[in-house]
């Protein structure tokens, strides 16, 4: 591992239990980060991008059926963490998350401040005076003004509670913090807003951030590399100008299409349903969908080919091309 390497995951896979068989929600997942990166994770519903941000920090449900492979930050394993260890060494202080929809459940009764100030209190023992003092200061890195700290969730507008969130996550310093979709519940000037203070963060802070989103277009924004995810793997990822500019996997090159510009020819959209992912397709997960499948897209899954440095691509079209 390069010693700028923040984040190594490798072989990453985490299954559900449901009624209908063994959801495969990450399967197979491998990606590097490196210290002030920000990786944009992109794709459609359901393809497993809140999946993998739980895999990373081991926040997994009752109905887990397989949980395997390793993720390697700041120098630790978490998958081989028990839930003690991973609580007391990784979450909060060494990764942090803001979770899809967080900004819904800020606890009602409780005064917006307190909520930022007390991972501190509780993972690391500060007094509420140094909690609060911190507490504040983070509000303020995040575009909160002062007179905030003392009011309730239903005082503030939706931007204001992401905010919030954001401030929450950022309380313990961690080295990583993973946003998911956070700001899609946002009107579209608000959800500017908000992409413009985790920009500034970006450079004030030289922050490493994992950016969930299913808006590639939102991702571009503030991504270093993009990973472009579908039905549980990730097919295509590179630095965001390899992605966005000349995608090579079918399906980016179909997200892009389908991303609405405000001039140009309307947007194209995405042929065909995402798979079930209690039962893939054979071969290429994305075959009965790609616009270039080959007969043996059908039988055998493609290996992901490496184009440039840091671009690799899952897709038997380049079979020809390793480099
Ligand atoms: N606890 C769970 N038990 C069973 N299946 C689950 C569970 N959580 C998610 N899934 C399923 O796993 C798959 C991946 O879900 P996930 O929430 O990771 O996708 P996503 O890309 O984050 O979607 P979205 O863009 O809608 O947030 C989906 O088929 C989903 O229904
Ligand atoms: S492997 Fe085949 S089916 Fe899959 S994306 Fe490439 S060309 Fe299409
Ligand atoms: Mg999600």
């Amino acid at each position: 591992m390069g010693q700028s390497n923040l984040l190594s995951i490798d072989g990453l896979r985490l299954y559900y239990r449901s009624a209908r068989g063994v959801v495969r929600a990450v399967d197979n997942v491998s990606l590097t980060m490196r210290v002030g990166e920000v990786l944009g994770v992109v794709g459609e519903s359901g393809c497993g991008k809140s999946s993998l941000a739980n895999a990373i920090i081991k926040f997994l449900p009752p109905n887990t059926a397989l949980y395997e492979g390793s993720v390697v930050i700041d120098g630790v394993d978490v998958v081989r963490l028990d839930e003690d260890e991973v609580r007391r060494r990784i979450r909060w202080r060494v990764v942090s998350m803001v979770f899809q929809g967080a900004m819904n459940i800020l606890n009602p009764v409780i005064r917006v401040g307190f909520q930022v100030a007390e991972p501190l209190m509780v993972h690391a023992g500060a007094s509420r005076e140094e909690a609060f003092r911190a507490a504040r200061e983070v509000m303020r890195r995040v575009g909160l003004s002062d007179d905030v700290f003392n009011r309730y969730p239903h005082e503030l507008s939706g931007g204001m509670k992401q905010r919030i969130v954001i401030a929450t996550a950022l309380i313990m310093n961690p080295k990583l913090v993973i946003l998911d979709e956070p700001t899609s519940a946002l009107d579209v000037s608000i959800q500017a807003q908000i992409m413009n203070m985790l920009k500034r963060l970006k450079r004030e802070l030289g922050l490493s951030m994992i950016f969930i989103t299913h808006d590639i277009a939102l991702a571009s924004d503030i991504s270093d590399r993009i990973a472009v995810m579908y039905a549980g793997e990730v097919v295509e990822v590179g630095s965001a100008e390899q992605v966005l500019l000349s995608p090579r996997h079918p399906y980016t090159q179909k997200l892009i299409a389908a991303t609405p510009r405000l001039r140009g020819p309307k947007p194209d959209f995405v042929p065909g349903q995402p798979p079930d992912l209690t039962s893939p397709p054979s071969g290429c997960r994305f075959h009965p969908r790609c616009p270039y499948v080959m007969e043996k897209c059908r039988s055998s899954e493609p290996p992901s080919i490496a184009i440039e440095d840091g671009w690799s691509v899952k897709c038997w079209l380049y079979a020809g091309e390793a480099g």
